[in-house]
């Protein structure tokens, strides 16, 4: 492990995922933009909650119950402490980064969009970043504008002041671009938008598992993150939202536990944060993220940056000794994520040569066809790195596409 940090020398061991073979090789997981593994704290904590406190919360006056309701309560204080938010009812639990900017478009853009509003993305989002504003356009009739990225892979920063204006209602980026590993300005770009009157939403799916992501420091007022990609169970996401902007909007879903009292006649919602968690939730999954959030902690995100950089920095020099490796997208700052091509090998006939290699890497348009676009490209193969992964990997991929260029000759 060259240049690593030792708090994460023994990292690997804590990852069951890792202990088995692929196709009889050693297991490289070079996909963790996709779905981050699982340390086994993760794990535990959710067969605890199984085994020892399966209950619904909220509802029920039983142990069980009681028990189940204090793990998810202190699973969104876990939560609120890491972005730092301010208050614990700013912390709304969704299914994932998806649902989270779903949320958002539905209830702030009944708040605050109307016909001729503005909405300004950028060309890197992701679809999740995308498609629900394009929903919110065709019910609302906004305008959807979009801030292009330089042939290196970042905001194009001119562009996207010169978008802003006093139409602007919301600007919507991601903190790092899960297609290319750019690492967006947060706090500047948040700034330049709300000096032009607009809100801020940070679609932090790539973020958080990699840096701290403190909203209050960045002044966003809301933020998306999933728990799969940062250690947690999938299924569970978080919306923070800051606690003006969450009271004045209306909620999207009705059903059990947003509500105070129900007639025929009239329905009164209850507070925040339930108003917005209509239903059951993944109570297993809001405990497991809890768990991850506080492994990630533990750790440091001093120790993973340094990890993960040192990682990166191998993997580059060794992807680009390749020779007919070509990366797309150089950004000017980058984290653990690089898309590249090889000859003219298509990405997904490369995946399934890596794969047999026991390397798990992405291939295709990672849910940014508008990146792919930009790049003239339909698909790339991506690597993505994470705290478990180690030189022995990057060899192990080296070697893959070496093979994968013998068999296409
Ligand atoms: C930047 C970014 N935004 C949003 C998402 C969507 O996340 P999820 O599918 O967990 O909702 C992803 C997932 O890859 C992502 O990388």
């Amino acid at each position: 492990m060259n240049g690593t940090d030792t708090t994460l020398l023994d990292i690997r061991d804590r990852f069951p995922c890792l202990e088995q073979q692929v196709h009889g090789k050693r297991l490289a997981y070079l996909d963790s933009a996709a779905t981050a593994l699982k340390p086994a704290c993760v794990i535990d904590a959710v067969t605890q909650h199984y085994t020892q406190e399966s209950a619904n919360i909220h509802r029920g006056v039983h142990h069980l119950s009681e028990k189940a309701t204090a793990s998810f309560e202190a699973a969104r204080e876990t939560v609120r402490a890491h972005l730092n938010a301010a208050h614990t009812h700013e912390i709304i639990f969704t299914s994932g980064t998806t649902d989270s900017i779903n949320l958002v478009a539905q209830a702030f853009g009944q708040l605050e969009i109307g016909k001729g509003d503005e909405i300004l993305i950028t060309e890197m989002e992701h679809h999740s970043n995308i498609v629900p504003w394009q929903l919110l356009r065709e019910r609302s009739g906004a305008v959807l504008r979009v801030a292009p990225i330089s042939d290196d892979g970042d905001v194009d920063r001119e562009a996207f002041r010169a978008s802003l204006n006093e139409r602007t209602k919301l600007v919507a980026f991601t903190a790092v671009s899960n297609a290319l590993g750019t690492v967006n300005p947060v706090a500047e770009m948040a700034a330049e938008a709300h000096a032009a009157g607009a809100s801020v939403l940070v679609d932090a799916a790539q973020g958080v598992p990699v840096q701290p992501m403190d909203v209050q420091a960045l002044d966003c007022d809301f933020l998306a993150f999933s728990g799969h990609k940062v250690f947690g169970p999938t299924g569970i996401g978080v919306l923070y939202g800051k606690e003006g902007l969450l009271e004045a909007m209306p909620p999207v879903k009705g059903g059990g536990d947003m509500i105070l009292s129900v007639t025929f006649e009239k329905t009164t919602y209850n507070a925040l944060p339930y108003t917005f968690e209509a239903g059951t939730a993944h109570i297993a999954g809001a405990i497991g993220l809890g768990r991850a959030l506080e492994f990630v902690s533990e750790l440091g995100y001093a120790a993973i940056e340094t990890h993960e950089a040192a990682i990166l920095a191998d993997a580059f020099e060794a992807l680009q000794a390749i020779e007919g490796v070509r990366l797309v997208g150089t950004p000017s700052r980058r984290k653990g994520i690089i898309s590249f091509l090889v000859d003219e090998i298509h990405p997904h006939d490369l995946g399934t040569i890596l794969d047999q290699e026991g390397v798990a890497i992405r291939a295709g348009h990672h849910c940014a066809q508008p990146v792919m676009a930009h790049f003239g490209v339909p698909a790339t193969a991506r690597a993505s790195f994470s705290l478990y992964n180690n030189h022995d990997d990057i060899d192990q991929l080296v070697a893959a596409i070496q093979k994968a260029q013998e068999i296409f000759g």
